[in-house]
């Protein structure tokens, strides 16, 4: 698990470890990892090897991939959960900052997916891939342009995966989650004093944001046997969220119940 020491990457490997799974987990600082290896521990221990890499730099993910065959002996399964991110007018940005996300987000999930497909294809074994993207990898998304246009790429390359590598017995999926509440994703895209303004939760036609829990699961269930019949799919878990502000006359909504007797009335009279 990319990313696996915070947020949405420690909550899935919580859960997969407590379905009997052991775990590998990278990102760039060895101290966040350890300390997530050595909480994880205290309930599955010897379940969790934590290797430091940066997802951009393929000889960190050459090494991390060599270090846990050696370590566990074989790796089943790859979810490239690591990413950047964060609001900005675009204009704002340098080309540093559009490169930084596009290189966490879209070269890190290729660096990793290349790497330990080929030695999947070398040893002729089965994988499954799921790569974490965002639902507005499909709408697009001002003021978050870099990691719209990485998390398209990634919806791209699971389909493409997926098409090519089924022949090695190789699953590509995606999930595309809506706000499910991290302290890495708050601290850039939600920052303090925004709630005075913009409810989330109030976008979302379930009223409320995604618990770790329920993207855990639909991880499990793509990572697992039960979805053997399924590849190249990107699921969107966010309560209704993209959808419901797509749709055309969604803000319907908006009119109290009482109003709808004097609407009809008058749509049915135009028809006389
Ligand atoms: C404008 C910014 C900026 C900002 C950084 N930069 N923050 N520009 N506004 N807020 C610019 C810098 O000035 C620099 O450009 C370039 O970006 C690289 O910044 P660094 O700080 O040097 O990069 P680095 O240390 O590698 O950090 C990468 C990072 C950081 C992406 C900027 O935020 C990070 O480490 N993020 C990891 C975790 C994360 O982002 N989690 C959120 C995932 S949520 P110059 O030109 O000045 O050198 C998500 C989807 C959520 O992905 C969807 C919710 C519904
Ligand atoms: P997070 O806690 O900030 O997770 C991002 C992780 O990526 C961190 O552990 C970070 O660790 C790692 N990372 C960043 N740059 C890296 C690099 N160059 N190399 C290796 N690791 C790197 O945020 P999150 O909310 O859990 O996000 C997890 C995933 O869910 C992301 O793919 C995100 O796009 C997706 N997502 C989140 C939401 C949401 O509402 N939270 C919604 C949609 C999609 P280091 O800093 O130690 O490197």
């Amino acid at each position: 698990i990319t990313g696996g020491g915070t947020g949405l990457g420690k909550s899935m490997g919580t859960y997969l470890l407590s379905l009997g799974a052991k775990i590998i987990i990278t990102s760039r600082k060895m101290d966040v990892l350890i300390k997530t290896k050595e909480e994880l521990e205290k309930d599955y221990p010897n379940n969790i090897f934590a290797v430091a890499s940066d997802v951009r730099k393929i000889e960190d993910v050459e090494n991390v991939i060599n270090e846990s065959y050696n370590h566990f002996g074989k790796v089943d399964y790859l979810v490239n959960n690591a990413a950047g991110n964060f609001i900005s007018p675009t204009e704002r940005l340098s080309a540093k900052a559009f490169e930084v996300i596009i290189d966490i987000v879209l070269k890190g999930t290729c660096n990793f997916t290349l790497t330990l497909g080929k030695r999947w294809i070398k040893d002729k074994t089965p994988g499954a891939i799921l790569n974490i993207a965002t639902t507005y990898a499909h709408t697009g998304s001002g003021y978050v342009v870099p990691s719209a246009a990485a998390k398209g790429g990634v919806v791209s390359l699971t389909k493409s995966i997926a098409a090519e590598w089924a022949k090695y017995k190789i699953r590509c999926n995606a999930v595309a989650p809506g706000p499910f509440p991290t302290k890495g994703a708050w601290d850039r895209l939600v920052p303090p004093g925004f709630s005075k303004f913009f409810d989330i939760k109030k976008r979302v036609p379930l009223k409320r944001v995604g618990e770790h829990q329920e993207l855990s699961n639909l991880v499990a269930y793509l990572l697992s046997d039960y979805s053997a019949y399924i590849t190249g799919e990107v699921m969107t878990i966010d309560g209704g969220e993209w959808i419901y502000n797509a749709g055309e006359f969604t803000y319907l909504d908006k009119i109290p119940k009482a109003m709808w007797t004097i609407i009809e009335k008058t749509i049915r009279r135009k028809r006389k």
